[in-house]
């Protein structure tokens, strides 16, 4: 059975392990090889005292998490999510959009007004994200500077 629960710091094995699995595959191919930037990376979104990390279960089976922040903005409450993902070979069989339905009746009861998240124009998730009602903010830019 497909369910959706809260994960915390409890379960981050688990979820360094999806993770680098899903993200050292197409369309990323990110070098997650360093354990500790992994370990760390993962720890600072579900080891912090506003962090919001869902994730989707096959039984007891973790496939997919949605790793972010509550975040509260003057305009509502918001749930940044910084990462959102499927396990690999479940891809592409509606259970990203079926986490989705459920993370947004899920947040709905705890207050959260809307979601926020960035994602590339190029990846297939652009156009998953605009499936499911996600539209963009036009006068958005990211601004990002190297200084080492
Ligand atoms: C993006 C992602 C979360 C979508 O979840 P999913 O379970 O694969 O998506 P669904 O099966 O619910 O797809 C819904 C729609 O999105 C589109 N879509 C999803 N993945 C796609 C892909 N890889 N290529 C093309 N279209 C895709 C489809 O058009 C689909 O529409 P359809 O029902 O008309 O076919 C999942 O593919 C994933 O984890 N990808 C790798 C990680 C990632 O990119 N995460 C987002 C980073 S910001």
């Amino acid at each position: 059975m497909i369910t959706m629960k809260e994960l915390s710091i409890e379960q981050m094995e688990e979820i360094k392990q999806l993770f680098f699995k899903i993200f050292s595959n197409e369309p990323w191919n990110d070098d997650w090889s360093d354990p500790i930037q992994l370990h760390q990376y993962i720890n600072d979104l579900i080891g912090n005292k506003n962090s919001f990390s869902l994730g989707l279960f096959d039984d007891d089976k973790l496939i997919g998490l949605s790793l972010g922040y509550i975040m509260h903005w003057y305009a509502g409450t918001e749930y940044y999510i910084f990462e959102f993902a499927i396990e690999t070979e479940r891809q592409e069989k509606g259970l990203g959009t079926d986490f989705l339905s459920k993370i947004e009746k899920y947040a709905a009861d705890k207050k959260i007004t809307h979601i926020f998240l960035q994602t590339e124009r190029t990846a297939p998730a652009y156009h998953f994200y605009q499936k499911n009602g996600f539209s963009e903010i036009k006068d958005h830019v990211s601004l990002f500077k190297f200084f080492r």
